[in-house]
């Protein structure tokens, strides 16, 4: 081998090491397909604009239908020596039609190429990874309408604050991923944007049509300053940013199902197909599911800690440093779209055990600001009522009962003018439905909310 694109200038081959340190080719073959659609875009475009013949334009389509069923076939050779997919797919399109595969890098460079490779790929990926986050939107509905009436304990600081519906708490996360979703429809305007053109970081020589080439992918718009073109990969960040987000929240829904499995709160259970036994122990199912995700998000979030900072010290325009942003970039793509597929699916395996909630929400005087709320009405400022329902609340505790559970002449010492009515208040599902305000736990709003999901999903 001579040293392949370049080779007149250089008087000895690269060492072993330096050739399988800077090749990329095994991790880049996969954007193959986005680098045969760019190059024909591009050709084509040449041809319209006269820079190469018709005959080169059908020469270069014939040999690119073969390196593709190649490919996809499997009988494609991918080498080393050549560096990366580009030069790969350019080198075996020359084999096959000589001087027209040739000319098709004319006006353009690799910077330019990888550039738009990459942004091809991805916008496919994005759309990919939409679905699925509606898909998730889905399940966690189904699961929230047929459990919209289970009262639980809401937590802050994880400890027993007010009951809400388990409906209403799967809705928080269905509100997450529907920002996520936005968000990433969002990063695709800026993923879906032109590079090429920009050649090797100045612009080209020959009459380009790029409007064209962009039109021509389904691109919305063309990077509009050459340097810029080749150089940023903001695009990539901001996607694996997106990325991580989808993920902290995946992560925090997985610590949530971690706990609540655990038989210390024995809120749900979830399907064995997502759980694992013990080697050792013959009790055990383990939530191994959540508990990767949750670890998994440690990964993509480096993804994006590895990108950001591959971009900080880079002088314009283009750097090889650049070709380090490939697989972090596709282990985030990978990772997000297993774990949604499997936290769509594994929403459907999750069981609710309304008992252990009530319980749990009858144990940590949840209904207490409705107390509050109840003298607030009688005409009490708020302050005293939250002072006197403190003392209820202290002697709750000493009898080790529920505040519902206290006599009413208990409750009377506390304030003479409770009623029996204020067991209505104290009841769990009185305090849901109380909570009638726009967003809050009352059936009602959940029901609101269920039924606004559903169609924006529809639609
Ligand atoms: N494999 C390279 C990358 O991923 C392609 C661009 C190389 N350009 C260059 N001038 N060395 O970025």
């Amino acid at each position: 081998h001579k040293s392949e694109a370049w080779s007149a200038l250089f008087s000895e081959p690269v060492s072993d090491l330096v050739k399988r340190y800077t090749a990329s080719v095994f991790f880049d073959k996969r954007l193959w397909l986005a680098d045969i659609t760019g190059s024909l875009a591009h050709a084509a475009m040449l041809e319209r604009q006269g820079v190469i013949s018709a005959t080169d334009g059908a020469e270069i389509r014939r040999g690119m239908a073969q390196v593709r069923s190649e490919i996809e076939s499997g009988a494609f050779e991918w080498k080393l020596d050549l560096e990366d997919v580009h030069l790969n797919i350019e080198a075996r399109l020359t084999q096959l039609v000589g001087d027209a595969g040739k000319r098709l890098h004319t006006g353009r460079s690799r910077n330019d190429q990888v550039a738009t490779d990459v942004r091809l790929w991805l916008r496919g990926e994005i759309d990919l990874i939409a679905g699925l986050l509606e898909d998730l939107q889905k399940a966690l509905l189904d699961l929230a309408e047929k459990n919209a009436e289970v009262v639980m304990p809401g937590f802050t600081h994880l400890q027993v604050a007010q009951p809400v519906s388990f409906g209403h708490h799967m809705l928080a996360y269905v509100e997450m991923f529907a920002r996520d979703h936005e968000r990433m429809l969002d990063v695709r305007k800026r993923v879906n944007r032109l590079p090429l053109g920009a050649a090797a970081l100045a612009g080209t020589t020959y009459p380009l049509d790029r409007e064209w080439v962009a039109q021509e992918l389904g691109m919305e718009g063309v990077c509009q300053n050459s340097l810029d073109a080749v150089s940023d990969r903001d695009f990539a960040i901001e996607f694996t940013a997106a990325a991580s987000l989808v993920m902290v929240h995946v992560s925090r829904f997985s610590e949530e199902l971690i706990l609540w499995m655990s038989q210390n709160f024995g809120f749900i259970r979830i399907a064995d197909r997502f759980t694992t036994g013990s080697s050792i122990m013959p009790q055990k199912k383990n939530p191994d599911v959540p508990e990767l995700a949750r670890g998994k998000t440690g990964r993509v979030v480096g993804h994006l800690m590895g990108l950001i900072t591959l971009m900080k010290g880079q002088p314009l325009a283009y750097n090889k440093d650049n070709q380090e942003d490939k697989e972090p970039l596709f282990d985030t793509v990978d990772t997000l779209k297993d774990t949604l597929r499997i936290f769509a699916d594994m929403a459907g395996g999750i069981t609710v055990q309304p008992q252990a909630m009530e319980q749990a929400a009858l144990k940590g005087y949840a209904t207490a600001t409705d107390l509050a709320d109840y003298l607030v009405k009688k005409g009490l400022p708020f302050r005293d009522a939250h002072e006197t329902v403190a003392h209820a609340v202290k002697a709750a505790t000493s009898h080790n009962c529920d505040l519902s559970e206290l006599p009413l002449a208990v409750l009377q010492q506390f304030h003479p003018q409770i009623e029996k009515d204020v067991y209505d208040a104290l009841s769990l599902r009185g305090s849901l439905n109380a909570r009638n305000t726009l967003g809050g736990t009352a059936p009602a709003q959940v029901r609101a909310q269920l039924a606004r999901h559903r169609a924006r999903l529809a639609a």
